[in-house]
């Protein structure tokens, strides 16, 4: 099929587009960078150069393209986080970006995919921090939303929101978002490079355990996260899907392990209070509350299967 991938030069789009290549797809990459055509080149895929934010380039990629599937992997998370955006997420001028990208980007996606007659949609959505932060550890895509976000996570949160919507309720093709959990191993903030987003406060023990570090986080490799869009390019019924592994567990559980696969000392643990003094309300609730994602309608109805079905092994042998 030919494939259309908006933002094929970010972490997933980089992992996604060689998969697609090798079952056979015909992939067209869309960069806002004329700089990075070589990048998406040598992933197997033709460069097209248009900003997402740009309803007339966007129009004009897609239609230059033809295709049948368009993939939405478009954020814009790669800027540094400080200590002060972690208090203030919604300020964070990256996370105010992928907002946008997730609305008027989509929206643009959607009106080129509808005036090229494209029959399927993929989305990037997140299974993190998204869940009611009561009841049991670990939710289904029939579980609701927390009805009363963190005031910081309230923006993202109806961004996601938007996006998951507007993409499974299309009428003119198969829509699907898929709720990736948080991804490790290459190119992703949890990898073995020096300069990964969160491996480096975890190598400097300033990611510590928070209260009871009850938080119950899903992860994914990006490797598998790929594996299950490119499934997602070929089949499957609109609607959304967690697409994260098969242990999801507490922040208390997995975060001593990836630091030592880190080659770091141990977390610190703090009380609440103090995290909430240093940290805020946001980053307190993703360290002791949030619930995890179950990926069972994933290996269901896409027949998905991670390779590294829990972060245990991932940690180990996969963060590259
Ligand atoms: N579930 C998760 O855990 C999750 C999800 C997403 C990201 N992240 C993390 O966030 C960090 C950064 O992610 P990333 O490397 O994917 O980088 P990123 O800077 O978020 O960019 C992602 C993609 O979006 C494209 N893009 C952004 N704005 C655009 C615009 N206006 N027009 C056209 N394209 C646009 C970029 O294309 P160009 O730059 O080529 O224009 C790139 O292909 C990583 O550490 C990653 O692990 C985590």
């Amino acid at each position: 099929m030919k494939v259309f991938v908006a933002g094929a030069t970010g972490v997933l789009g980089r992992a996604l587009v060689p998969q697609l290549v090798v079952r056979g797809h015909e992939v067209v990459g869309m960069t806002r960078s004329a700089s990075k055509q070589d990048l998406v080149r040598s992933l197997g895929a033709r460069p097209v150069v248009a900003d997402a934010l740009d309803p007339d380039a966007v129009a004009q990629a897609v239609a230059s393209a033809e295709p049948e599937v368009i993939v939405h992997e478009l954020t814009a998370l790669s800027g540094k986080m400080t200590m002060r955006d972690a208090r203030h997420p919604e300020r964070f001028s990256g996370a105010i970006m992928t907002n946008r990208l997730r609305t008027e980007g989509m929206d643009h996606l959607l009106a080129a995919g509808r005036a090229v007659g494209a029959r399927r949609l993929v989305a990037q959505s997140i299974a993190a921090f998204r869940f009611a932060r009561t009841g049991g550890p670990v939710r289904t895509e029939a579980d609701p939303f927390d009805p009363n976000p963190p005031a910081a996570l309230r923006t993202a949160q109806e961004a996601i929101l938007y996006l998951e919507r507007a993409v499974t309720t299309i009428e003119w093709g198969d829509g699907l978002a898929l709720r990736y959990g948080g991804f490790y191993g290459p190119g992703t903030g949890i990898s073995l490079a020096p300069d990964a987003v969160m491996a480096g406060p975890i190598r400097k023990r300033r990611f510590p355990i928070v209260g009871d570090g009850g938080g119950v986080w899903s992860h994914v490799h990006i490797d598998d996260a790929a594996a299950a869009t490119a499934i997602a390019v070929e089949h499957g019924q609109p609607g959304v899907y967690n697409i994260v592994d098969d242990d999801p567990a507490p922040v208390r559980e997995w975060l001593p392990v990836l630091a030592s696969a880190l080659g770091a000392k141990p977390p610190r643990r703090i009380p609440r209070w103090l995290a909430r003094l240093a940290a805020g309300e946001a980053a307190t609730a993703m360290m002791t509350e949030v619930r995890g994602a179950s990926n069972a309608k994933a290996k269901r109805e896409l027949g998905w299967k991670p390779r590294y079905a829990s972060w245990r092994q991932g940690f180990a042998q996969g963060l590259g």
